[in-house]
């Protein structure tokens, strides 16, 4: 048997349409002051504030020379020009960020952007210099129509169109169950980690083995302290993706804890 290969598991914080500027910076310090370097060297941690606090959490972060990186949550596909509302990429990267979220299923299935759009938003990312988090995930009736693998696999086929081997070191995937978003359901391990090879040996069909090998995977869709252990255990689950519980700093914690 070859031995497992070796990914260093990135814990993701979705903050979403949570937390004000107080309560933001209040959050960003005391996970700094929990996370010191063995930590941040065992796992990658960034955490994804709303765009007004994107810079105030940079800052403190940056104040307390934490190693948790900060990500944006959504991303224009534009460099610049008459795009009312939207932030680019390189305003982004000005501020601090260096990780951006493309695919949440909320912006698929409630804002409503299409795979193209997604595409387009990840390679603006990266021409940007910024690293990705691809999400690709069915839906409940998806799910029981026994379309998961053909809906993850088209969602990641569109999302990495036109990608390099060499791009895809940049890139995080993760699997994110519509059904399982927000509702305190969560895959068990065993389907978590089903959907995780089927995702895995598509991204070796896309590109190659060794690339599959690196690209981390991970979960998301209720995951927390309780459950996240037995989730991160599985071979093919490289961290997680967290809404709810990143929202405390104890929470979130036992969630990184459970990757280290
Ligand atoms: P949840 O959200 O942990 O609240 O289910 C996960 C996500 O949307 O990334």
């Amino acid at each position: 048997m070859p031995d497992r290969p070796h990914r260093k598991p990135h814990i993701g914080g979705n903050w979403k349409m949570n937390l004000h500027h107080q309560d933001a910076a209040a959050l960003a310090g005391a996970l700094a002051d929990r996370f010191d370097a063995a930590t941040t060297d065992a796992v990658d941690v960034t955490v994804f504030p709303a765009f007004p606090y994107l810079a105030a959490v940079s800052s403190v972060l940056c104040e307390k020379g934490s190693q948790i990186a900060v990500g944006a949550q959504d991303g224009y596909a534009e460099p610049n020009g008459a795009f009312t509302g939207e932030v680019s990429m390189s305003m982004l990267k000005d501020v601090g960020v260096r990780c951006v979220l493309v695919g949440h299923s909320e912006r698929r299935h409630v804002i409503g952007e299409t795979d193209e759009l997604v595409n387009a938003k990840l390679h603006a990312a990266l021409d940007a210099g910024l690293d990705v988090i691809l999400a690709v995930g069915e839906k409940l009736e998806q799910r029981e129509a026994g379309k998961t693998d053909y809906i993850n696999t088209g969602q990641l086929g569109y999302g990495l169109a036109g990608v390099t081997d060499e791009q895809m070191s940049r890139i995080t995937i993760a699997y994110e169950p519509v059904w399982a978003i927000g509702t305190g359901k969560t895959a068990t391990p065993d389907d978590a980690q089903k959907a995780h090879v089927v995702i895995r040996q598509a991204v070796a069909f896309m590109f190659d083995q060794a690339v599959a090998d690196g690209v981390r995977i991970q979960y998301g869709g209720s995951m927390k302290p309780a459950n996240a252990r037995d989730l991160l255990d599985q071979p093919d689950i490289d961290g997680g993706l967290i809404g709810g519980a990143s929202l405390k700093a104890d929470d979130f914690a036992g969630i990184v804890d459970a990757a280290k």
